[in-house]
């Protein structure tokens, strides 16, 4: 049986953009982000907070978040790796912060630049301090299904990683398929794995695209009793520390797949086109979404 209602998350601005080698202007971030506002989505992850050298796209988080306008009822949200991370966060109102981490040690490394042995105490004196501020905090895992410099990820890998996510205290895990290799049969036995100790509504799915597989792979996630998805405008996204990982399912295209089968996302098609192409054209590339390919041959 499949959900009545579905909550997805726009990550464009942040996984979308901050693999974009060419700058985009802090203005044209913030028009975008304020564009979203008329979508209907009710959570955007605006940006990060991680050092600028890493992702150079991102650097201006502050100014984007201090400059957009904010809808009542909408979450701003934004990545925090770190205590330097989560005070620049606070300097700047974000609604909730997610902390992150892999599944594999290779992607950690290169990601973040620990062991995932280290990482854990970094992330769970973020997560104290972001709720004594009152934050909600949510945590990604990566390379749920496969690493690229590791190669296959046991799903007890990924528990293990969960349980100290989840003995941490934040609301919602995040399943990344980072480079989008995954297969339907792997998420359910990932899945299979997780929910034999944790409710399906701890977790939302984080699909990438690479490979044409993030929406049979929500489909069977759905069946699975998840209601929470993430994605981006136009399929853009990629981590620039996962090599080979290209976007995001498309939020247009999720919406389309998820509202055919009666499923309430709350997001207005036609809206979400127009945002989408908006980026695109600060771009200048086209995005590889199959709405605005179909928007385009109108
Ligand atoms: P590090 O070099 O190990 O950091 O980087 P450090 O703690 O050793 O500090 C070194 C210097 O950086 C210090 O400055 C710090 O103050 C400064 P110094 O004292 O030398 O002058 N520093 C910072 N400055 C600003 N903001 C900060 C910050 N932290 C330290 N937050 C670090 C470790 C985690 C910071 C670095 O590796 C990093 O920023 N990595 C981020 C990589 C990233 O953003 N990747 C993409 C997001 S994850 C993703 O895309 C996957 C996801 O979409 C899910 C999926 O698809 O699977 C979420
Ligand atoms: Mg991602």
């Amino acid at each position: 049986k499949l959900p009545a209602k579905v909550t997805i998350k726009e990550v464009g601005p942040r996984d979308g953009l901050q693999n974009e080698p060419n700058f985009i202007e802090t203005k044209d971030k913030v028009d975008w982000i304020n564009l979203l506002n008329q979508t209907g989505l009710s959570y955007i992850e605006v940006s990060s907070f991680v050092h600028p050298k890493w992702i150079p796209q991102l650097a201006d988080s502050e100014q984007v978040l201090k400059s957009i306008r904010r809808k009542p009822g909408v979450t701003y949200a934004a990545l925090v790796p770190n205590i330097r991370g989560l005070e620049r966060a606070l300097n700047c109102q974000v609604d909730e912060i997610s902390v992150f981490m892999s599944a594999s040690e290779g992607h950690n490394q290169k990601n973040i630049n620990k062991t995932i042995d280290e990482t854990f105490p970094v992330l769970k004196e973020v997560v104290d301090e972001a709720k004594k501020a009152n934050l909600k905090v949510r945590g990604y895992v990566s390379t749920v299904i496969a690493c690229p410099y590791d190669g296959p990820v046991e799903p007890e890998q990924v528990l293990k990683v969960v349980d100290r996510l989840a003995e941490m205290g934040v609301y919602e895990i995040s399943l990344g398929d980072t480079i989008g290799v995954g297969v339907p049969t792997q998420v359910e036995r990932l899945l299979e794995t997780l929910l034999k100790h944790f409710p399906p509504r701890l977790f939302a799915m984080h699909f990438h695209d690479t490979r044409g597989t993030a929406l049979a792979n929500v489909l069977k996630s759905l069946e699975m009793g998840i209601t929470a998805f993430d994605s981006s405008l136009g399929g853009l996204g990629g981590c620039p520390y996962a090599k080979g990982a290209s976007g995001n399912v498309s939020t247009e295209d999720l919406n389309y797949l998820l509202t055919g089968m009666n499923i309430d996302t709350g997001l207005n098609p036609q809206a979400l086109i127009e945002a989408a192409f908006f980026i695109e054209e600060k771009l200048g590339k086209k995005l590889p979404s199959k709405q605005m390919v179909i928007a385009r041959n109108e």
